[in-house]
C-alpha cells in the first residue's frame, strides 16, 4: 500500500488500492473490501471541493462509479436523474444538512444507502442520521480503508435488503397464485359434488354457479371480508345437494306432489346438512348451514325448523333470496323466464314474509349487479331444452 501526502490539515488521506495490501491485517481487509460486480454508483455530497476530490479518488480507484454534488439540492437533482446506489454525505453544509438528505431519501428513494462523513463535533448528528436510516458514518479525518469498508458494507446490506424484498414479493405472488388455485379447485369440487344431484333435478349447472356469484355479491354488499365472500361463493351452490337423497319418482314427478311426497321432498334440507356436516373446511361447513336453512322464511313459515328472522343464518337468508331470483329469471322445461319487473314484484312482495327485508332492499337497490351476473352466465342450450 502506498501512502500519499495529506490533502489538508484536517484530513489524512491514504490512497488505497482495494486489491493491493501489504500487511497481514491489510490482507484480511482486502478480502472484505471488494469492488461490487455491478460497479456500484456512489454520489459524494460535500460542500468542500477538496473532500469531494479525495473521496472521488478513493472510490474510483476502488472501482466505483462516482458522481458529485456540493449541497443537498444538487444531490437531489442528481438522484432524480440517475440511479445511485449509495450516497456518501457530509453533515454540515450550507443550506439543507446531510440529515435532511437522509430523511428525504428515506421517503423518496429508500433503496439508496447513505453513509455519513462527519467531523467529531457532528458525532451526535451522525447518530441521529443512523436512526433515520443511514447505514454508517466515518469520522474525519478518515483513512481510505474506512471509507471503503463503510461503502462496501452499506452496498452489501442494500443488496441483501433488495434481494430479500424481491424474494418476499415473489413469495407473496406465489401465495396469491396458490390461493386462486385453491379457490378454483374447491369451487370445482363443489360443482362436481352438486352435479351428482342436479342432473336428477330440474336445476342446471349454470344455476348453481350463478347462485354462488349472486351470494358472493350480496356478501360484498353487506361488507363481508374477502375470505367470507369466497366461502359463501363456494358454499351457496350446495344448497340443494340433499336432493340426491330424494327418490326420482318424487323429484321428477310432473305436476304437484302429495302431502306425503312433500314431506319427503322437504327432507332434502336435512339430508344436505347430513352430507356436508362435520367438515373442517369452512365452505363445506357453511354449505351444511345453507343446506339445512335455505327454505326457512323470515316470518317463520318455512321449513324444516320454522326459524324466524335473524335466527335464520345470514348465509341461508342470502341464498334463499338469490335462489328465487335466479329460478324465476331463467327458463326451465316447465316454465318460461319471468320478465324482470314480475321477478322484482314477487321479491318485493316477499319482503318481511319470505325474505329478510334488509336483504331485499339491498338486493333491489343493486339489481344491476345481479342482472349482470345473470346475463354473463346464461344456461347452456341443452340445459333448458324441454324434457331434459
Ligand atoms: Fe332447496
Ligand atoms: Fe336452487
Amino acid at each position: 500500500m502506498t501512502r500519499g501526502s495529506c490533502l489538508c490539515d484536517h484530513l489524512k488521506v491514504t490512497p488505497f488500492s482495494g486489491d493491493t495490501v501489504e500487511t497481514a491485517s491489510g490482507e484480511a481487509m482486502a478480502e472484505s473490501i471488494q469492488v461490487l460486480p455491478e460497479q456500484a454508483s456512489v454520489l459524494v455530497v460535500d460542500d468542500l471541493a477538496i473532500i469531494r476530490l479525495s473521496l472521488r479518488h478513493i472510490l474510483t480507484k476502488a472501482g466505483y462509479c462516482c458522481r458529485e454534488a456540493e449541497d443537498v439540492s444538487g444531490a437531489l437533482a442528481v438522484l432524480d436523474k440517475e440511479s445511485i446506489d449509495l450516497v456518501l454525505c457530509d453533515i454540515q453544509m450550507p443550506g439543507a444538512s446531510g440529515l435532511d438528505l437522509v430523511k428525504a431519501l428515506r421517503h423518496r428513494i429508500p433503496d439508496t444507502s447513505v453513509v455519513m462523513v462527519s467531523s467529531l463535533e457532528d458525532a451526535e448528528t451522525a447518530i441521529t442520521c443512523l436512526q433515520q436510516g443511514a447505514f454508517g458514518y466515518v469520522l474525519k479525518p478518515y483513512q481510505p480503508r474506512e471509507i471503503l469498508i463503510q461503502v462496501n458494507g452499506a452496498l452489501r446490506r442494500r443488496m441483501l435488503e433488495i434481494a430479500f424484498r424481491d424474494r418476499e414479493a415473489q413469495l407473496a405472488q406465489k401465495v396469491r397464485e396458490q390461493t386462486v388455485e385453491i379457490r378454483n379447485s374447491r369451487e370445482e369440487i363443489a360443482l362436481r359434488l352438486i352435479s351428482a344431484s342436479e342432473h336428477r333435478d330440474n336445476e342446471t349447472g349454470m344455476h348453481v354457479r350463478r347462485i354462488g356469484l349472486y351470494a358472493a355479491e350480496m356478501a360484498r354488499l353487506l361488507g363481508w371480508e374477502q375470505p367470507g365472500v369466497e366461502t359463501i361463493q363456494s358454499a351457496a351452490p350446495m344448497h340443494d345437494i340433499g336432493k340426491i337423497g330424494v327418490p326420482d319418482a318424487i323429484l321428477q314427478k310432473p305436476g304437484g306432489l302429495t302431502e306425503h311426497e312433500w314431506v319427503i321432498m322437504r327432507q332434502h334440507t336435512a339430508m344436505g346438512a347430513t352430507i356436508l356436516k362435520g367438515s373442517t373446511v369452512p365452505f363445506i361447513r357453511m354449505g351444511a348451514t345453507i343446506a339445512i336453512s335455505h327454505h326457512e322464511k323470515w316470518d317463520g313459515t318455512g321449513y324444516p325448523r320454522g326459524l324466524q328472522g335473524e335466527a335464520i343464518p345470514m348465509e341461508a337468508r342470502i341464498t334463499a333470496l338469490v335462489d328465487v331470483y335466479d329460478a324465476l329469471s331463467n327458463r326451465r322445461h316447465y316454465k318460461e323466464p319471468w320478465p324482470e319487473e314480475q321477478v322484482v314484484a314477487l321479491i318485493h312482495k316477499g319482503r318481511g314474509a319470505h325474505f329478510d327485508p334488509l336483504l331485499v332492499e339491498l338486493f333491489l337497490a343493486n339489481l344491476e349487479r345481479f342482472r349482470i351476473i345473470l346475463m354473463a352466465n346464461p344456461d347452456e342450450a341443452h340445459d333448458v331444452e324441454p324434457g331434459i
